[in-house]
């Protein structure tokens, strides 16, 4: 299965992954194109904004408290746990655009947060942050100025935070290895960094059981799923070294 990149595999320092929704749908977590992504008959790509937000906070509060629930209940599956082994052969970074914190969960040291973090809020005005513990009385809920607080992740059309993105791009750029698993790559700008990595000769290996807009762009596509994927890489790649 790896035998085309086998000798980079093996001569590389340093590999970064870039996971997306498709990483924790063996965990249970809908992605959002997938066939159950709907949501109350709702369309997450059109909850996930700033608009709808202000148009209608409570609804999309809910949306976030019932994935929060669901995501909290989840556990990291096989997949997450290879790629947080390979740690003890490799250096590993891990970009992820996921938002339910399962690769920390599955041990990974390193991992960027480029869409933010499901169980984090913030003021929509100030500049309060938080760690969300319990559930709340009232949504959307209020922070102590007097103003809305919101999840504290990037809706769509919204920056990413920026020296989280800095970050991930030094990262793909000094990568030997980019393994891409779980991720449509329509989602800009996480979809560029395949780019930043291929100027660095990088090898780029995408796992997921369906075609990408950027498939043939890859050294290897393996079609699966990341959880029966990832963890023969990592058995592989512990042998080689
Ligand atoms: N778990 C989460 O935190 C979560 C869940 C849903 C959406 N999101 C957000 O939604 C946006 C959607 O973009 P995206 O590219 O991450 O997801 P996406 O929904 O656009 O695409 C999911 C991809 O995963 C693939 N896939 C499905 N099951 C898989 C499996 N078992 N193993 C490997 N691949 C599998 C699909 O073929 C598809 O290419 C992101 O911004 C992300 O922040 C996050
Ligand atoms: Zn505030």
């Amino acid at each position: 299965m790896f035998e085309p990149i086998l000798n980079r595999l093996k001569a590389a320092k340093k590999i970064v992954f870039v996971t997306g929704a498709g990483m924790s749908q063996e965990s249970g977590i809908p992605t959002f194109r997938g066939r159950d992504g709907l949501w109350r008959n709702y369309d997450p790509m059109k909850i996930a904004t700033i608009d709808a937000f202000y148009e209608n906070p409570k609804l999309v509060w809910e949306w976030y408290e019932d994935r929060r629930k669901n995501i909290i209940a989840a556990q990291p599956n096989l997949g997450h746990r290879a790629i947080a082994e390979l740690e003890r052969c490799k250096e590993v970074v891990v970009l992820t655009q996921n938002i339910d914190g399962l690769h920390q969960r599955a041990g990974s040291t390193k991992v960027l947060e480029l869409h933010g973090s499901i169980i984090r809020i913030k003021c929509t005005v100030c500049s309060f942050q938080d760690h969300i513990v319990s559930s709340f009385d009232k949504l959307p809920p209020l922070c102590k100025c007097g103003k809305i607080l919101r999840p504290d992740v990037v809706w769509f059309g919204e920056p990413l935070p920026q020296d989280v993105w800095g970050e991930a791009i030094s990262y793909a750029n000094s990568c030997d290895i980019m393994i891409i698993a779980g991720t449509s790559l329509l989602v800009s700008p996480a979809n560029t960094l395949p780019l930043y990595a291929k100027q660095n000769i990088a090898a780029l290996v995408e796992i997921n059981p369906e075609d990408t807009v950027m498939s043939v762009d890859m050294d290897l596509t393996i079609r699966g799923t990341s959880s029966n994927i990832i963890p023969k890489l990592t058995e592989m790649i512990s042998k080689l070294n």
